[in-house]
């Protein structure tokens, strides 16, 4: 195989610390570099059994920081780009949305220019990733699957930043002959997850036995995936998928919020050794998220034919694993969720209580 430089962005995040251990350890002749701008959801604590290796370094940059970004194609070999850097949470982007539309959109473009610009038409062996979600398709009914070829219909601030981005990728396909390819992803959990996000917010909540804020009346329904099945689909897209195309990726895994927040308390109950039932005393309906998409679910079929990509997971056997890492790594918890953390959960959630 080909040796690669591959530029991850967002590498001290969820998504993007699960990717760089996966091709880290999968590829010792890759070379990687990992740029993140270290905000609130970017921890290098993420990362840190990645640091003293060979293949793997750190940049602390700004996606939309063009001058930034051209410094760092200068200096490394470049010929992959992972771009996962973004704002990702749909309830930060409600309060706060022009911090979503300068990363998601204005990063996005900056990181193709840069890639065009340094690759300068010499494309071959190059690939620009672009790692997005389904919130893209919009709301599905009770019914059907996002397809690759369902239309977009971004319904928040978030998903219509990542609709964004998404369009500037194949813009520059098609205008610059960039090498693209784009997937698509369900709703990710497991360990590093910021605790923003419902299943470590529950779980971290019915640890210090608080309220479990359940939007509207808990029936919205999302596919969900564990992340390090995230990571070998993208493996497998970077490696076999074809430029140009799209790739939807899921679960094929789908629960209303109120049966998943009952698993989450049962899973907790059990492990804590805490009598059966006690924490879905902690399940406290409050008002609904502004404009709620009401159900997500994927249609992965493509990237099952061509890739032979498939879920590697039971769910339960993912909740179970991801509940006995948060409860392992309080520290960890401890240290995301120590101040800005209780600003920002006071600011979400006194309202709704
Ligand atoms: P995350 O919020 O955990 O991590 C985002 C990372 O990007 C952080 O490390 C942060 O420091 C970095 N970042 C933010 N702004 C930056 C900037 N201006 N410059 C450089 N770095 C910046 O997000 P995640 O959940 O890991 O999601 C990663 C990607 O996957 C996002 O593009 C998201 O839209 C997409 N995605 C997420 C999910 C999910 O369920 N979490 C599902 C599908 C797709
Ligand atoms: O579908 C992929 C998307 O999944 C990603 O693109 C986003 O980056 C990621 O954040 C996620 O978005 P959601 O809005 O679906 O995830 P979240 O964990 O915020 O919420 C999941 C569901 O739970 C959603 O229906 C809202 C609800 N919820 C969420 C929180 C934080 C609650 O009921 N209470 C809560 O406190």
């Amino acid at each position: 195989m080909t040796s690669k430089t591959i530029l991850v962005t967002g590498g001290a995040g969820f998504i993007g610390s699960h990717v760089l251990r996966l091709l880290v350890n999968r590829y010792a002749d890759y070379s990687f570099i990992n740029l993140d701008a270290l905000t609130y959801a970017g921890n290098l604590a993420n990362v840190a059994d990645l640091e003293k290796r060979d293949n793997y370094s750190f940049v602390k940059a700004d996606v939309t920081d063009l001058d930034a970004i051209r410094k760092i194609f200068a200096v490394y070999p470049i010929d992959t780009v992972i771009h996962l850097a973004a704002e990702s949470h749909v309830d930060r982007s409600i309060e706060d949305p022009l911090v979503f539309v300068r990363t998601n959109v204005v990063g996005t473009a900056t990181m193709l220019q840069a890639a065009r610009e340094a690759w300068k038409g010499n494309f071959g062996g190059k690939l620009f990733y672009h790692v997005s979600t389904d919130e893209v398709y919009g709301s599905l009914g009770e019914t059907g699957y996002f397809t690759e070829e369902t239309d977009y219909d971004p319904r928040s601030p978030y998903s219509a930043s990542k609709a964004g981005s998404d369009h500037l990728v194949r813009a520059w396909h098609h205008t610059y002959g960039l090498p693209v390819v784009i997937s698509n992803c369900s709703n990710n959990y497991g360990p590093y997850q910021f605790p923003e996000k419902l299943i470590p917010l529950f779980i971290n909540n019915i640890r210090h036995e608080k309220p479990l804020p359940v939007y509207g009346k808990g029936l919205n329904v999302r596919d969900w995936l564990y992340v390090e099945d995230h990571a070998r689909a993208i493996d497998a897209i970077l490696h076999g998928g074809r430029v140009g195309e799209t790739y939807n990726i899921g679960g094929g895994n789908e629960w209303r919020n109120i049966d998943l927040a009952r698993v989450i308390c049962r899973t907790m109950d059990e492990k804590l050794g805490r009598e059966r039932g006690s924490s879905e005393e902690l399940i406290s309906y409050v008002p609904d998220r502004a404009g709620h998409d009401m159900r997500y679910a994927i249609d992965a079929t493509k990237v099952r034919e061509e890739l032979g990509w498939a879920p590697s997971l039971q769910f339960e056997e993912g909740i179970a694993k991801t509940v006995d890492w948060y409860l392992e790594n309080e520290e960890w918890l401890r240290s995301v969720t120590s101040g800005a953390y209780q600003d920002y959960y006071q600011t979400m959630y006194q309202n709704r209580s």
